[in-house]
């Protein structure tokens, strides 16, 4: 596995590569969702490229940046072990120039939910996946369900810029116990952790009575809400619609269930998503549904 450091080199070897190629953009601090991502864009392309990038951009001045887990070694031999051909991991002065300046701003759907509460998140998720994008210039970009307003936004911005790369977006890998896979999952505590498979819990209950059929989303959610344990506590529990992010009320599919619980200063995310009446889920990308070069599906 190649590492490299700054966009122009990044470029140049991605261009060398075998295609289709398939990227795995990521923060670090990897864990097993992460290369589960990798095998997949590894068993759809001939090359695989990741990234590792902390970017300041999306973090809002009173979050984690500075102790977001970092943890490089690890994670490059994760990688390599992984299969990937080639890792981008630029410092943030190569990334961002001390006179940087331009923004992303892909419109409503990056507003609601973690838009609101975490302004400015989204846009710079899009302008640093926009800056990753142009170095790479990858076949398909290859996302986690768990962030999944982050995939919206992404294929929006996809989509309303032309870009010429196809979004795969892959299942939540979830503990035993169904917390989702999180890299921040290390700054619970005993009694957090206990608690944090509730909000899957909560979230399936939503999807079960969606696929039951009731459409009344204030009782939907009455009953979703009374099933998180404490010392959790809610942010927001929603059923959305998929492309839009706006709320459902009546409820119909396909729809997704978002939900945000607090455990102290940390933020739990999660989703479960409904399929349509006809089966077809309104996130996940089936495997392999790829034609091996061309065609783009945002
Ligand atoms: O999901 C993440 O880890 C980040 O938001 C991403 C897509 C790597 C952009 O920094």
């Amino acid at each position: 596995m190649q590492i490299v450091r700054t966009p122009g080199s990044a470029r140049a070897i991605a261009r060398t590569l075998h295609r289709p190629v398939g990227l795995v953009p990521t923060m670090g601090a990897l864990h097993a969702g992460h290369v589960s991502l990798v095998e997949r864009a590894r068993s759809e392309n001939a090359s695989v490229v990741a990234s590792i990038f902390v970017n300041p951009l999306q973090f809002g001045p009173n979050e984690d940046f500075d102790k977001y887990p970092r943890a490089f070694e690890r994670d490059v031999e994760m990688l390599a072990d992984a299969g990937v051909d080639l890792l981008y991991a630029p410092a943030v002065e190569r990334m961002y120039r001390p006179d940087f300046a331009s923004s992303i701003d892909v419109g409503p759907v990056a507003s609601s939910f973690e838009g609101a509460r975490r302004p400015g998140h989204f846009a710079g998720v899009a302008t640093v996946v926009a800056k990753l994008l142009h170095a790479i210039e990858p076949t398909s970009l290859y996302l986690g369900q768990k962030d999944v307003q982050q995939t919206a936004v992404l294929r929006a911005m996809l989509r309303d810029l032309d870009m010429p790369t196809n979004v795969v977006v892959a299942p939540t890998l979830r503990e035993r116990d169904g917390l989702a896979l999180s890299s921040r999952n290390v700054y619970l505590d005993i009694v957090q952790r206990a608690a944090a498979p509730s909000l899957y819990r909560a979230l399936s209950s939503v999807s079960r009575a969606i696929e039951r059929g009731e459409t009344d989303a204030a009782r939907i959610l009455a009953t979703g809400r009374a099933l998180l344990a404490p010392p959790l506590v809610w942010d927001y529990l929603a059923i959305v619609d998929p492309l839009t992010f706006e709320e459902l009320d009546p409820v119909r599919r396909p729809a997704v269930a978002i939900g945000v619980a607090r455990a102290g200063s940390v933020r739990l995310l999660d989703n479960v998503t409904i399929a349509s009446a006809n089966g077809v889920d309104p996130i996940l990308t089936p495997p392999h549904d790829l034609p091996r070069a061309a065609r783009i599906r945002h």
